[in-house]
């Protein structure tokens, strides 16, 4: 168990929050697929669930925004790489209190870099994430 793996895991202990709904992807060339029909149903919900992806360094945390917009950041804090989980008002990080907008931008640090950002594509029910 490398530092990083370790502070998550530490850090959801601590935090107690509900962890959030995954879906597994497949990684093909660039881009990771999510028929959004195959999403975990609390997405309906709560609009944002977590994709995995073998090949895929990080988890990342799609979001559907309020206007239907889709948004896709990496789910790694940029402090020391533990894994951030959605809050109230955008994501916090369960290690040392980071906090970022669902732009990835940091609200609180110590994190001093934005989560990255993914860009997405949405065609026939299929949100694509590019990765590279
Ligand atoms: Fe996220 Fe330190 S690892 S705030």
């Amino acid at each position: 168990m490398d530092r990083r793996q370790f502070l998550s895991l530490i850090g959801s202990g601590l935090c107690g929050c509900a962890a959030t709904a995954s879906y597994r992807g497949r990684l093909e060339g660039d881009r990771v697929r999510v028929p959004l029909d195959e999403l975990p149903a609390s997405f309906a919900e709560k609009g944002y669930a977590l994709v995995r992806a073998v090949g895929l360094d990080d988890p990342i945390l799609i979001h559907r925004t309020g206007t239907g917009d889709f948004r896709a950041l990496s789910a790694r804090c940029t402090h020391l790489g533990c894994q951030v989980r959605p809050a109230r008002n955008g994501l916090i990080c369960p290690c040392h209190g980071s906090s970022f907008s669902w732009e990835g931008e940091v609200l609180r640090g110590p994190a001093q870099k934005a989560l990255p950002r993914y860009p997405v594509e949405l065609r026939a029910g299929i949100l694509a994430i590019i990765v590279n």
